[in-house]
């Protein structure tokens, strides 16, 4: 870059920032996530033809094609980075994994967004997947965008979804789009951003006809029929008259989610979704560090890493810790901070990732995700800086759903094993608790396939063998209390249950519903948490 004067460099860095949109698109699997993502890649350029990437398959290309267990089954495991140009800004994608098992990922990939778009089936409404997702939103007021989806099928009334939404989902919306009819006799969208009628044509390319109309006129009546003009208009009176006007500032501050409506699949409603997204979605804002607060404007680079990927070349054991730039640059082999080493580094080869590829990148500002080359040096929540002592706090754990006893299987490469365990949880894929009444490691996750996943790359990269012993637990619960003598007494009487977290918390591992409300209810001054921070 040529050299700028300061004040005209300071421009240029805000400028940068405030052009970034750095998001993630998240839905309950099969509501059209992969096919939204994909439209907006045609419109950013980055593919040329529709159907490209279709139902996961996106990740089925070279980009993210890192895990032969992905091969095997056809499902995401890993998340990826999806950048490109659309107009003038930069579009920064977080791409999630689309299986379920996987969630703890999708929602640590949430801590490095500034915003979300969430996807919604017209016909199921919220799913359970939605709820948690949402939840996870709430707690960083991340700010809202729902698409729904599937507009050309059957599917609930759209005051109902929109009730269903606000119930379910515990925040205000606002329809900044209404469909007119759905299923087969879905004519389109009226766009209420922008006062435009736009036709729908079932295509999964063209990019559809859009017309303005006076909808007060009798050309509205000449566009989609009488009775669906008057039905239009009768819905608009009545959105305008529950719903107050749109108030960027109350979605910005994540109380109100916009509401668009759609086809991914026939590309229709997407453009208006993304022109609309890039307007009034948030520039990269600030982070909370446990000292202070950071801005993107600063000057010195700060960032932290949110996920770690393995293998993405399986020859060399090595992985790729995607870091969110939160100020200023990062420049490629500058020596930046690591905190929690206490250690100067410099990073030769960081990459960026487009659709299809990923390539050396030589700068990157706040708001940009980096993938910085990583042979064990990183764990979750990494904080990167020019030198100061920052720590960026990360997402809580959520109490696994799943649990199993991990034992060696090979007592030749008992080492081998604890390496792999402890590196593949700095990664974040599952949670270990250590028994504190047996000294036995007992792994959590959210789903069966975790489980799969850790003893095949406990094989395959650190040539250590495991099995699983089946154990009978509900939840993880983080325990606290004003009552020392109180909590003294619930460990010893469930010494049995406790364990200790990674960070040496105490956790009580209660076995079913029954035994866990049983205890609540007799030991009141403990807290019972079912996230690891609070
Ligand atoms: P996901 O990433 O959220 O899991 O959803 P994905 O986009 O893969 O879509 C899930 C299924 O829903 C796919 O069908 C997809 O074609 C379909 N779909 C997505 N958007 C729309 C839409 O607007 N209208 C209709 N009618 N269907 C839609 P599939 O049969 O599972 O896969 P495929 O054979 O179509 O690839």
């Amino acid at each position: 870059m040529l050299f700028l004067q300061p004040q005209f460099y300071r421009r240029f860095m805000n400028n940068e920032i405030a052009r970034r949109r750095t998001f993630a698109i998240v839905a309950h699997p099969d509501a059209g996530k992969t096919s939204l993502t994909e439209k907006l890649l045609l419109f950013g350029g980055q593919i040329q033809v529709a159907g490209a990437v279709k139902s996961n398959k996106i990740r089925k290309t070279a980009t993210s094609d890192w895990m032969d267990i992905e091969k095997q089954r056809g499902i995401s495991v890993t998340t990826s980075v999806l950048e490109f140009d659309y107009h003038d800004y930069k579009i920064n994608i977080l791409d999630t994994p689309g299986h379920q098992d996987f969630a703890e990922d999708t929602y640590r990939t949430l801590t490095a967004v500034d915003s979300v778009i969430i996807v919604i089936d017209a016909a199921k409404g919220v799913e359970a997947q939605t709820l948690k997702l949402m939840e996870v939103c709430r707690m960083r007021n991340t700010p809202v965008i729902i698409f729904v989806n599937k507009m050309d099928r059957e599917g609930k009334d759209p005051f109902d979804l929109l009730d269903e939404l606000e119930e379910q989902l515990e925040i205000s919306v606002r329809p900044l789009s209404w469909p007119i009819d759905m299923g087969q006799r879905f004519k389109g969208v009226y766009n209420i951003y922008e006062q435009k009628l736009n036709l729908f044509q079932p295509s999964k390319q063209v990019v559809t006809e859009k017309v303005e109309v006076d909808i007060n006129t009798q050309e509205l009546e000449q566009h989609i029929g009488d009775k669906q003009a008057e039905q239009l208009r009768n819905d608009l009176e009545l959105i305008s008259g529950v719903y107050p006007a749109f108030d960027r500032e109350q979605y910005l501050a994540g109380k109100l989610a916009p509401v668009f409506f759609g086809s991914a699949l026939n590309n229709f409603g997407v453009q208006e979704l993304l022109d609309c997204f890039v307007e009034i979605a948030p520039c990269p804002r600030p982070v909370l560090a446990t000292e202070r607060e950071v801005n993107p404007e600063e000057p010195k680079f700060t960032g932290f890493v949110f996920k770690i990927t393995a293998n993405i070349d399986p020859n060399h054991r090595s992985c790729i810790a995607f870091c969110k730039v939160c100020s200023g640059k990062f420049e490629r082999n500058t020596p930046y901070y690591h905190v929690r080493h206490d250690k100067t580094m410099r990073f030769t080869s960081p990459v960026q990732f487009m659709a299809q590829r990923k390539s050396t990148v030589d700068e990157a500002w706040a708001g940009d995700i980096i993938g910085l080359p990583d042979n064990g040096i990183f764990k979750i929540g990494d904080t990167l800086t020019e030198g100061e002592h920052l720590h960026f706090r990360g997402l809580p754990s959520f109490s696994p759903e799943m649990f199993k006893y991990i034992e060696n299987a090979d007592p030749m490469k008992q080492k081998q094993l604890a390496k792999g365990i402890d590196q593949l949880m700095d990664e974040g894929v599952a949670q270990l608790f250590v028994n504190q009444f047996n000294g036995r490691k007992i792994i959590g996750t959210v789903g069966q396939l975790q489980f799969e996943v850790i003893q095949y790359r406990l094989l395959n990269e650190y040539n250590a063998s495991c099995c699983w012993e089946p154990v009978h637990l509900y939840k993880a619960c983080w325990i606290e209390s004003d009552d020392e003598a109180e909590l003294q007494d619930f460990m010893k009487r469930k010494y049995q249950y406790m364990a200790k977290d990674r960070e040496g918390r105490d956790v009580y591992l209660a076995d079913s519903s029954y035994v866990l409300s049983m205890a609540q209810q007799d030991f009141k001054h403990i807290r019972f948490h079912f996230t690891s921070e609070f």
